[in-house]
């Protein structure tokens, strides 16, 4: 059995439904994220594996024990909020020193422990102030000393980077990735950023609207995914998903066949579906390609440049890696990398090549 199981869990708030039917296996070694928009039941799962809300349907089971209907404190969990929710009227090493406290660890062990958690996450000289007189950064740090201190089964974390500004959020990032290697046992982690779920996780569970719709390693997620929901969720900028119409394995878009026969695909579509292509699989071409367009806007982020081309109805997302030598306005063509393109039908649910079966 895996360390942590849901089976079938399923949460409603009065009419709301906000977790329908997930099922999740979590080993002991994962650093495990649920991703997805906000709204779509993160954080009330976290709350159902923490005991901090109970499943109408399904069980719940952590370390091979049935805890479904377990109160928080017997199920050995840590968690850290969004708002780190530290104690104002103590001081640091009082609030990191607190889970050990409760449970009446001898005082010697607890002063040994503080210091190691504090000096491996670099807030040693901050023991002695109170919470108000540090900064978000350190505040957050504090947060996750005071969850790492304890040896609980399973530590939850629910966007606790999201507070921070985006240069200490990447940095925290790495510091979490590096903790989490060192801690001993699985890591429930939330976020709505895709970054980060890539980063971060040896899986994640794609959500959408209270369910699961996807449990994959972030390449199979990014390379694999089950349907548009998921594809244009995941990469910056995302895939790029394109109306067009299926006459046998050809694909009209915009206007244009394209010819599909090569991609091997188990079935195509009859008529209307969608295509999709990463930025980084298409290729512009002032002269010649396969579809004709204009360039809408072109941005530079430094390493990478994001060219966005407009084709009649639709606009199309490309990364470049070397100097653009187009400005707005500009006709070019397109070339979609054949081996890089995704077919999905009518409901949007991708269609699988004959070597994934
Ligand atoms: N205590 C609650 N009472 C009523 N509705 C709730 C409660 N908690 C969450 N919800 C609803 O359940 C859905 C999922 O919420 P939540 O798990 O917080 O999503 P996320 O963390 O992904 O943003 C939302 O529609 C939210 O409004
Ligand atoms: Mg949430």
């Amino acid at each position: 059995m895996s360390w942590i199981v849901l089976e079938n869990v399923t949460k409603r708030f009065s009419n709301v439904v906000a977790v329908q039917s997930v099922s999740l296996q979590i080993e002991k070694q994962d650093f495990f994220t649920l991703l997805g928009p906000s709204g779509c039941g993160k954080t009330t799962t976290l709350r159902l594996i923490a005991g901090l809300e109970f499943p109408d349907e399904g069980r719940i089971y952590i370390a091979g024990r049935d805890v479904t209907m377990e109160l928080p404190k017997h199920r050995n969990v840590a968690m850290v909020f969004q708002n780190y929710a530290l104690y104002p009227h103590m001081t640091v090493r009082e609030n990191i020193a607190y889970p050990l406290v409760v449970r009446k660890i001898p005082k010697d062990e607890v002063r040994k422990k503080v210091a190691f958690v504090a000096e491996s996450l670099q807030i040693s000289e901050l023991l002695d102030r109170y919470p108000q007189q540090i900064s978000g950064g350190q505040q957050q740090r504090v947060a996750l000393a005071r969850a790492v201190i304890q040896t609980p089964n399973v530590f939850l974390l629910d966007e606790p980077l999201s507070n921070l500004d985006a240069k200490l959020r990447i940095e925290a990032r790495s510091f979490l990735k590096r903790l989490s290697m060192e801690l001993g046992t699985s890591v429930v982690y939330v976020t709505h950023d895709q970054s980060e779920a890539m980063a971060l996780s040896t899986k994640i569970a794609v959500m959408n609207q209270g369910r699961v719709l996807q449990v994959g390693t972030p390449r199979e997620i990014y390379d694999k995914p089950i349907n548009t929901f998921v594809a244009s969720f995941i990469g910056n900028p995302p895939m790029n998903i394109i109306e067009c119409y299926f006459d046998g394995s050809t694909c009209v878009l915009e206007g244009r066949r394209i010819d599909l026969s090569e991609l091997s695909l188990v079935a195509f579509p009859r008529g209307k579906g969608f295509i999709g292509i990463r930025p980084e699989n298409v290729l512009l071409d002032a002269k010649n390609g396969e579809i004709a367009g204009e360039v809408y806007v072109v941005e530079p982020l430094g390493f990478e440049t994001i060219v966005t081309v407009k084709i009649n109805s639709c606009s199309v997302k490309v990364l470049v890696f070397e100097d653009v030598p187009y400005k707005t306005g500009d006709k070019v063509f397109l070339r979609l990398r054949k081996d890089k393109l995704h077919v999905f039908d009518e409901n949007g649910v991708r269609i699988l090549r004959r070597d994934e079966l």
